[in-house]
């Protein structure tokens, strides 16, 4: 009889595959058949796989007493109490790496998209508006002040990028790094000094709405906020507000507080560019998310060292 592992996240078909061949996979079920669900197969379970923005419910990870392993498919863990699982002895992996490039991509595509104006420019040619009209005069994304809060893997990675586009690079994070980019000490004194801010760091409860309005109203009028991390860092009501009313100059989001829900006001805004939570989803690095995901269990069951551990 097969490992039991209970399901959380979509996978892709070929990661599919290979769990359903290797372990006995439940799926999680609708709320009405939950609880006789629990009472069925709860005690055998040994393992959960589940995605970054889905993680687990402590009150599932609760009734869970086999619990070995929470084998994430991302990079993120904020929605797996990982103290708690410390605690029960639960192992807690995340697939990191793999997704830095086209997470990083991700960022400057939106940056690029924001301020080239490229998402109305492109409904203005399929809207079949071009004979008529040229569009309005976008900004220069090249020779800015980039300003990146958190300068980990996928932090660093931004940067890489931003080398190419000439300008300053400046960051802040909770230690400095041995790099030569310029560190301030929190959010709001880099937003002061930013043309453009990244938000690359890790969601929790200290980084929580992190990017509040102050730092909204220090990266001012002409300034643009790109998010390729959790929306849990950035106050929404707030930045919102800030771009309704042209207090800031733009934002491009990848993430928001309640996906798949995005308020109402960013849908109409033309100097902001949306993205339904995308950072990591080409088949390459959705591939590769799955093979780490699959090694971690793999390693797990064997009784090896776990690839990418977080507890
Ligand atoms: C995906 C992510 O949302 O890695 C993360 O933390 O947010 C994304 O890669 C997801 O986890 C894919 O399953």
């Amino acid at each position: 009889m097969s490992v039991k592992l209970l399901q959380l996240c979509p996978l892709l078909p070929a990661t599919q595959e290979i769990l359903n061949a290797r372990y006995t996979v439940y799926r999680w079920p609708e709320p009405p058949l939950q609880q006789a669900w629990l009472q069925e197969h709860a005690a055998d379970v040994r393992a959960v796989v589940t995605s970054g923005h889905t993680g687990i419910d402590p009150a599932l990870a609760a009734r869970l007493p086999s619990l070995g392993i929470v084998a994430i498919n991302g990079v993120g863990y904020d929605k797996v109490d990982t103290e708690a699982m410390h605690h029960a002895g639960v192992r807690v992996t995340n697939t990191p790496d793999v997704l830095t490039d086209d997470v990083a991509d991700l960022a400057i595509a939106l940056m690029l998209n924001v301020m080239r104006a490229l998402p109305a420019g492109e409904q203005h040619v399929r809207e079949g508006r071009w004979p008529q009209a040229q569009p309005g005069l976008a900004r220069r994304a090249s020779g800015l002040r980039y300003g990146i809060v958190g300068l980990g893997r996928i932090g660093l990675a931004i940067a890489a990028r931003l080398a190419g586009f000439g300008g300053s690079i400046a960051y802040t994070s909770t230690t400095r790094k041995p790099v030569e980019y310029a560190y301030h000490p929190d959010a709001r004194s880099l937003a002061e000094v930013s043309d453009v801010l990244f938000v690359a760091t890790a969601a929790s409860a200290q980084t929580k709405e992190l990017i509040d309005g102050a730092v909204l109203d220090a990266l001012g009028p002409n300034g643009v906020l790109i998010n390729i991390a959790r929306g849990s860092i950035v106050d929404e009501p707030a930045l919102v507000r800030a771009l309704v009313e042209h207090r800031l100059g733009g934002a491009g989001l990848d993430v928001f507080t309640d996906e798949p829900n995005v308020p109402e006001a960013l849908l109409t805004l033309p100097h902001v560019a949306l993205a339904p939570h995308v950072g990591s989803a080409t088949a390459e690095t959705r591939a590769a998310m799955g093979n780490l995901m699959l090694d971690n269990l793999e390693a797990f069951f064997a009784g090896q060292p776990l690839p990418t551990a977080v507890v």
